[in-house]
């Protein structure tokens, strides 16, 4: 029996070779290897500023603190994502205001959103979510007419195009992820892109608890032994340049791992075109998919509240019958109302975000990684369409 994990974190020679520079040149913390990576992430996605952070959970707090969102405000926010979308709003007092989803991208809705604006709206979060871009020109509309600050989760965004323009540069910023179920890793570690110079500089700063100056800066500038000045309330939010060494080096195939990412998932489409049960992600010709995952949505029959409990109850055993052979799959991610500490504090049930709901129980995401082997890909193939719903 083979063993297929969800996904693979593959470093190759040059990335571990490229770990041993910061620890021979002693400077592991932020510093010249962060710079190169930046840079590299700014060349690859077409940002004009790229900064680097700990991770995506931190880039979209920072993003928002940066934009001055503070207790009492309002962030619209989609109900289906990964928990730290809605989590970086509660950071600051502010409100996660909750839009339920399309089940056929599996992205927030854009016609369910101008009803849940209120006065005290101050924020959009899209999410692209599994590397699908948020219908991004409906919502800068939205944002446009309220005057509202788009602050683009890209977590899962890395290849992913809207109109031939990489996600993250069409909000005040966008907000990437380096864990290791995503395409490009550093272990923990996050990037923030922005078109604004200023916003930037306003970011740098304060990734670096506010100082005015980086201690990289200060080290090999000429007064070492003056300690900076702080403008802002500012975290301990810096990638180490040890995670950006190896991050780096992967930049230098990024677009390599972006193409094998994408193969594999249009032989998964080739795939489930014959699988009258399973619905394929969402593809068309303005959206350029980044494939994070490939995840599909488990519907033997059309799904409804009437009967989620069945269908999740079939999907689960799908689930099981993988998990068995060896093949882990996953659902796609969690519905935000549906977790135990939104449900509390904010009185939700299931029922009050149905395409989330539904998504959450009846999505399922299958293995997908660049070294995803043919004789893999034929074992998963193999028992998807041998199995007996
Ligand atoms: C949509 C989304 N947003 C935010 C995050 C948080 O990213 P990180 O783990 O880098 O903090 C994730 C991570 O899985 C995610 O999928």
């Amino acid at each position: 029996m083979l063993k297929v994990p969800i996904a693979k974190t593959e470093f190759s020679e040059e990335d571990l070779n490229a770990i041993l520079d910061p620890l021979k040149s002693g400077w592991v913390v932020q510093g010249p290897h962060v710079a190169e990576f930046e840079k590299k992430w700014g060349n690859y996605t077409g940002a004009p500023n790229s900064v680097a952070v700990s991770n995506c959970t931190t880039a979209l707090h920072l993003s928002l603190a940066a934009s001055g969102i503070k207790a009492g405000d309002e962030v619209i926010v989609p109900s289906f994502t990964w928990i730290a979308t809605a989590n970086a709003v509660e950071y600051l007092g502010a409100k996660p205001v909750l839009c339920d989803i399309e089940t056929e991208t599996f992205n927030i809705d854009p016609s369910k959103i101008e009803k849940l604006i209120t006065k005290n709206t101050k924020a959009i979060i899209p999410v692209h979510l599994f590397g699908l871009s948020a219908k991004i020109d409906e919502i800068l509309a939205i944002a446009e007419k309220y005057n509202l600050v788009v602050v683009e989760d890209a977590a899962c965004g890395f290849g992913a195009k809207y109109k031939d323009k990489h996600v993250g540069n069409f909000g005040v910023t966008g907000c990437f992820s380096f864990h290791p179920r995503k395409a490009i890793t550093t272990g923990e570690g996050g990037m923030i892109i922005t078109s604004d110079a200023e916003l930037a500089e306003k970011l740098r700063s304060m990734r670096d608890h506010g100082a005015a100056i980086s201690d990289h800066q200060r080290h090999t500038g000429s007064k070492p032994y003056l300690l900076p000045e702080f403008p802002y309330l500012g975290y301990n939010y810096r990638m180490t340049d040890i995670q950006a060494s190896i991050g780096s080096s992967q930049m230098n195939r990024a677009e390599e791992i972006h193409q094998k990412r994408s193969a594999i998932a249009d032989k998964y489409d080739e795939l489930i075109d014959g699988i009258e049960w399973l619905n394929k992600p969402f593809r068309d010709e303005d959206f350029e998919h980044g494939f994070q995952a490939y995840v599909c949505m488990y519907s033997p029959e059309a799904i409804s509240l009437g009967n989620i409990d069945s269908i999740n109850a079939s999907r689960n055993n799908f689930m099981d019958y993988l998990q068995q052979n060896g093949i882990s799959t996953r659902p796609g991610t969690h519905a935000i109302h549906m977790l135990q500490y939104y449900r509390e504090k904010y009185g939700f049930s299931n029922e009050d975000h149905p395409n989330s709901y539904i998504a959450s129980q009846c999505s399922i995401a299958f293995p997908l990684f660049p070294t995803l082997t043919d004789e893999e890909f034929s074992y998963i193939a193999d028992k998807i369409k041998n199995y007996k719903i």
